[in-house]
């Protein structure tokens, strides 16, 4: 599966939510992960490199920019999830990565600026189903304010995005220092706090986005794909020895 976490708005939380859902999905879900920074600010590969350094369950990680279609096809062959960062614009990646992904999660602060970039989310995303229908794309809203005076906010930014054709998620992230102090040492709050709130929004948002009900119901999911990934590949190699033999 490709998964793009994306969106125009700088800041609003794009590679540190795919950080996080990425470490989820190797953690917990005991998912295979490679992800991919298509930022020239390399967030994602300096955090790798972090991680790296820390000795932390290993991500594998590349860089790859413009045509990268044909790149994500070839690593969603060899992994469970392709977890594409692509930035704060939108470029040539951010649209070739639309094209064939399965999910696009574009995170939102309840802030005006933020919400002002909705329509032009929707038109892209609009182009790219054309050519790839089956893109789930979802808006998340992040760094929400916790006090309840403020919960309004958080109402009327999803009753914003809610105006448009694309879903968005109940689950949200509130606004916790847990989510700058993990990025420093390559962590993530799932590991520094995993029994946290932090932790819990992150597996919230990603069993939201990815339509499974639990940890458990998705582990089922990918062990199914690699039986039947093997099952493809005894048939192909049972038929081609008997068409050598024969
Ligand atoms: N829920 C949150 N609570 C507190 N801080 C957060 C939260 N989510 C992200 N941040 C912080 O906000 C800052 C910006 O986040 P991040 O780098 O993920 O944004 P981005 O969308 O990838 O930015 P860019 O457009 O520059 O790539 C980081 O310091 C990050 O730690
Ligand atoms: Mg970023």
């Amino acid at each position: 599966m490709i998964l793009l976490v994306g969106g125009e708005k700088g800041g609003s939380g794009k590679s540190c939510l795919a950080q996080n859902i990425a470490v989820f999905l190797a953690t917990e879900c005991e998912a295979s992960i490679i992800m991919v920074d298509c930022d020239p600010q390399r967030t994602t590969s300096d955090w790798i490199q972090a991680r790296n350094n820390n000795q932390l369950t290993a991500i594998n990680c590349v860089q790859l920019f413009g045509k990268i279609r044909n790149d994500l096809l070839s690593l969603e062959q060899h992994y469970d999830f392709v977890i594409v960062d692509c930035g704060g614009q939108d470029n040539l990646a951010l649209r070739a990565t639309m094209s064939v992904a399965s999910h696009v999660l574009m995170p939102l602060r309840p802030k005006r600026r933020d919400l002002k970039t909705v329509s032009h989310m929707d038109d892209i995303v609009g182009t790219c189903m054309m050519i790839n229908p089956d893109l789930r794309a979802a808006f998340v809203i992040t760094q929400c304010p916790s006090l309840p005076n403020q919960a309004k906010r958080i109402i009327e930014a999803k009753d914003v995005c809610r105006t448009y054709d694309i879903d968005v998620l109940d689950a949200i992230t509130y606004s916790r220092n847990l989510y700058d102090d993990s990025e420093e040492s390559g962590l993530s709050v799932v590991e520094l706090d995993p029994k946290g709130k932090a932790a819990q929004e992150i597996r919230n948002i990603s069993l939201e986005l990815l339509q499974v009900a639990s940890v458990a119901q998705l582990q089922h999911q990918l062990q199914d794909k690699q039986t039947n990934a093997l099952r493809g590949h005894h048939a192909t190699t049972r038929s081609q020895e008997k068409n050598s033999i024969g």
